[in-house]
């Protein structure tokens, strides 16, 4: 039985992983990526994001994450879809652009309509907006926010419901689960967006925003207890929203690990397991890739690393055995 399989026993709809086409030829990898009982669901690590699909503007290429999608399909795993209005990976013409207000609402609105209409049907959720604050809990001051201000969130959300009323759509960052200051912040973009929802209309209306994507992205021993973890969520479970941990992996900051560190890091990624486990509306956990091959930290954190489940030569680590067991007895 792999962790997918167990979390559904648990109650969950998925325990999925980050994956993307360049990594698509390599079979080690590829033999666990694809077994829907390990990862049930795949999500795109970069292949979505907004300059690899629309790198020119009004110029659309949607063949990677197509591929991570129809495999997903024939596989038998669900898809997630990420990410829509972020500060990062945007093409040269958005950061560059002398925009007004009327012409970034247009552009945003012409990105989402046509990603979302594209992937319509496919998606389980969408990463509407992306680590849109600074870890003060103030507003980062991105080109949306500077010719927008908070207003990018409303346009944002209300074309991808358009686009696909079927898709959960999220807001998605980091550190909410540490810095109090970031989850007030987030706390009120939900409240900008669900006043925005009672504006447009007196009667009942489908919400704009469905959930929180918390990323943790954690460091071994600095992970936030299973009490905090669950104090976070229930802050936006109370506003009405689901949420889930999005992007799932505990870094070493000292390499090479100790096998003592190696013990703290299954001991955290448990912790994490369990507030999921302990919160009704928690619905799965994404691992942001599953080998230490492949993670995103050591290129960004040089030093630091090795931080998900499979080492490099795609062993299960310690990390993974404790994951498991927690889920079989849960
Ligand atoms: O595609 C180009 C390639 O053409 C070029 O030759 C190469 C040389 O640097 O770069 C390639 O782009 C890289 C891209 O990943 C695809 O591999 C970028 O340099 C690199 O910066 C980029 O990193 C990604 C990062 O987002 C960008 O911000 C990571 O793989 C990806 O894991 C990471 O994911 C983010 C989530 O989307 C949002 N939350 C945080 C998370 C971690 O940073």
């Amino acid at each position: 039985e792999g962790l997918h399989s167990l979390m559904v026993a648990a109650g969950k709809l998925f325990f999925g992983t980050a994956t993307d086409t360049n990594l698509f030829n390599d079979t080690a990898y590829q033999s666990i990526a694809t077994n829907a009982n390990e990862f049930g669901l795949h999500v795109p690590e970069n292949s979505q994001k907004w300059q690899p699909t629309e790198p020119v503007e009004g110029q659309f290429d949607f063949v990677n994450p197509d591929t991570v999608a129809s495999r997903a399909r024939a596989q038998g795993q669900m898809f997630r879809c990420h990410t829509l209005t972020w500060h990062s990976q945007l093409p040269n013409f958005v950061q560059t652009t002398q925009w007004t207000r009327e012409t970034l609402t247009l552009a945003i609105q012409t990105h989402i309509t046509n990603t979302v209409t594209h992937f319509k049907g496919q998606c389980y959720s969408w990463d509407v907006v992306n680590e849109a604050l600074n870890d003060n809990g103030t507003m980062r001051n991105d080109v949306f926010f500077r010719t927008l201000g908070t207003d990018y969130l409303a346009i944002s959300f209300l074309a991808a419901r358009a686009a696909d009323p079927g898709a959960k759509l999220y807001y998605n960052d980091f550190n909410l689960e540490t810095l109090q200051a970031k989850a007030d912040g987030a706390v009120r973009i939900i409240q900008l967006l669900q006043q925005q929802q009672q504006s447009t209309s007196g009667a009942v209306v489908t919400p704009v925003v469905d959930g929180v994507g918390f990323q943790a992205h954690f460091n071994v021993g600095q992970t936030p207890n299973k009490t905090s973890l669950m104090a976070t969520m229930s802050r936006f479970v109370a506003m009405g929203l689901e949420v889930s941990f999005s992007e799932l992996d505990i870094a070493h900051t000292r390499l090479p690990a100790t096998e003592a560190a190696l013990r703290q890091q299954a001991e955290d990624y448990v912790t994490v397991v369990d507030a999921c486990l302990s919160t009704p509306r928690c619905v799965g956990i994404t691992v942001w890739e599953f080998t230490d091959k492949y993670s995103w930290i050591p290129s960004t954190f040089p030093g630091e690393g090795d931080a998900c489940l499979f080492s490099a030569n795609m062993t299960r680590k310690p990390a993974y055995s404790s994951v498991s067991s927690f889920l079989a007895s849960a």
